[in-house]
């Protein structure tokens, strides 16, 4: 029993380090200004496998670059955040043929965007895909905890910033909020995105997340809720326990599954932690 007390008392008092942390993040609100993103050159992208990997992916990489139109990316890009980029579009690539995107515009919201280093070629993958011809994008990235001070001294909404001056442009509409997503309000949606959401408890309190953001069902209806009538969710999650826990949420949401396919690539050095990782196509049904 007191050992049983004493457990409680230590998980209440971790989440209450949390909370106190996270409210002086927030009243604190650190802005240093924009950074100067940098550029690294691209020869050797995948020089982590053996010759023969790297060339296949090399021809990956001339694909996506050429379809997605990433040359002005390539060219102003660290190569930790141009391998990310690619490695999201080869996975958004898996679910073009289950997708049905409108000609002329593109509403689009990205829920946890963290410092959205991987804006370009989200943005990139919505204006192209599905036989894309340029299509105009309004696109949104909401992130709760946007001001974690990075070791250059500067936030996780400075750094978005600049990724976001970087893929603005080009007719479209890209902006960043520091807000959170469940209580915040907007419009409708053609596509939302959740890039790793937080399903097991233990994966937001390892990101220092007070313990009343985990509200994963919530989270997935207000998602869904903002869809069009042809709108669809993309999910991804790091493993097969996280994507069993999404479909139970879908299930009791009534929501519906179109496709879900392992993305079991090497464009990221880290590769051999993302082998379970699993990326879903939902829509209301
Ligand atoms: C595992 S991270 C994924 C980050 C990013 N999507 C990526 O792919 O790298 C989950 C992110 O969701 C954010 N988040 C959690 N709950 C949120 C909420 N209610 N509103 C907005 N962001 C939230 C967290 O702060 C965290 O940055």
């Amino acid at each position: 029993m007191i050992f049983e007390s004493s457990i409680h008392l230590s998980v209440f008092s971790f989440d209450a380090l949390r909370t106190l942390r996270f409210a002086f993040r927030q009243k604190l609100a650190w802005r240093r200004g924009i950074p100067r993103l940098i550029h690294e050159e691209k020869q050797h992208l995948f020089s982590y496998l053996d010759a023969k990997e790297s060339r296949e992916l090399e021809e990956t990489e001339m694909s996506l670059r050429e379809r997605y139109r990433l040359d002005a990316f390539a060219q102003a890009s660290s190569v930790i955040d141009y391998r990310d980029n690619l490695s999201l579009l080869a996975a958004l690539v898996e679910l073009e043929e289950f997708l049905e995107l409108p000609e002329k515009k593109i509403s689009s919201l990205d829920i946890g965007s963290k410092n959205w280093n991987y804006v370009y070629g989200l943005k990139q993958f919505l204006k192209y895909a599905c036989h894309g011809d340029g299509r105009q994008i309004d696109l949104c990235g909401v992130e709760v905890d946007g001001y974690g001070v990075y070791r250059d001294l500067y936030s996780r909404c400075d750094h978005a910033q600049a990724y976001v001056e970087q893929a603005n442009g080009d007719g479209d509409r890209v902006e960043y909020r520091v807000d959170d997503f469940v209580t915040s309000h907007y419009g409708k949606m053609d596509i939302v995105t959740l890039f790793y959401p937080f399903l097991l408890e233990e994966a937001l309190r390892s990101w220092g997340l007070p313990r009343r953001y985990f509200q994963p069902r919530n989270l997935l209806a207000k998602a869904l809720s903002l869809l069009d009538v042809r709108g669809a969710l993309i999910v991804t999650n790091q493993t097969g326990l996280e994507a069993e826990r999404l479909n139970s949420h879908l299930e009791a949401l009534n929501a519906l599954v179109v496709a879900q396919v392992p993305m079991r690539f090497k464009l990221v050095h880290y590769w051999e932690q993302t082998h379970d990782r699993v990326i879903s196509l939902i829509q209301k049904s």
